[in-house]
């Protein structure tokens, strides 16, 4: 996968490009997620949804929703007379998320552009992403659109792979990723070149405090962040403004 130098607003990748290899590692993406974080990312998608402040019968959007981990548990935050609305690009993905979540009957999946989202202003309580920005052709417009779809005072809420503050620790972090993702994903997956682009695109990502920066050109407002796990992870959480 072609990999040009990025101004760090967006991907550099073409989403065709992006959407084929999410469905091509599609059935291993769950066994994988789990291997390459240690199991961390199931507290990590936990902090999320406490970021967005949901209630009982709210309504959320989840948008790069992938196999639909997070969407879940969103769903079960709002209850079955709340609604998510959980998005993507790759079919793929979305067949997997279905299969597995059908019995929460408050969630819906379809496939549908984060940059480009099928709903209407102000329409959600929450708009949340969790390791999907990264795939973005431009980081911006991505919470610009999140923010749209949500009303006043709702919450926008982004988790995403970070790099570690210390620089020696983010330098030895990435080393090792860089190798052992391909590696990962040879194995298990049968897919080095995609476990390539893993590393590829975070280091290529702006880091937490550029991205906080970037909510805030996106309009939203209180934005804060949080370093997960030494840094590897960063939780972000903005208010859309009063209209
Ligand atoms: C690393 S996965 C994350 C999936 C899930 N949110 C999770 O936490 O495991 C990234 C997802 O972003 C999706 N994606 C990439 N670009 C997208 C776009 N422009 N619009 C919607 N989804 C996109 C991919 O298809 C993929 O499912």
């Amino acid at each position: 996968m072609a990999m040009t130098e990025s101004p760090k607003s967006g991907n550099p990748v073409a989403e065709g490009e992006v959407t084929a290899m999410f469905d091509s590692i599609a059935p291993d993406y769950d066994r994988m997620n789990s291997l390459m974080t240690l199991g961390r990312d199931a507290g990590w998608r936990r902090a999320a949804v406490e970021a967005t402040g949901l209630r009982t019968g709210d309504a959320a959007v989840d948008v790069a929703s992938g196999t639909g981990k997070l969407a879940a548990l969103l769903a079960e935050r709002v209850g079955p007379f709340g609604r998510v609305e959980a998005v993507d690009l790759s079919q793929g993905m979305l067949t997997r998320a279905e299969r597995e979540y059908r019995d929460l009957v408050q969630l819906h999946f379809r496939v549908a552009n984060a940059l480009d989202l099928p709903f209407g202003d102000g329409e959600f309580d929450a708009a949340t992403i969790a390791f999907g920005l990264r795939n973005l052709a431009d980081y911006e417009a991505g919470f610009r659109e999140m923010a749209r779809v949500v009303r006043p005072g709702g919450a926008v809420v982004c988790l995403e792979l970070s790099l570690p503050r210390w620089r020696p620790y983010a330098r030895v972090y990435h080393a090792v990723f860089r190798r052992l993702a391909p590696v990962a994903g040879a194995i298990v997956a049968r897919r080095r070149s995609a476990y390539r682009y893993l590393p590829e695109s975070l280091a290529a990502f702006p880091s937490a405090e550029q991205l906080a920066a970037t909510m805030e050109a996106a309009g939203l407002i209180e934005v804060r962040f949080r370093r997960l796990t030494t840094g590897v992870v960063a939780l972000h959480m903005g208010r859309v403004p009063p209209r």
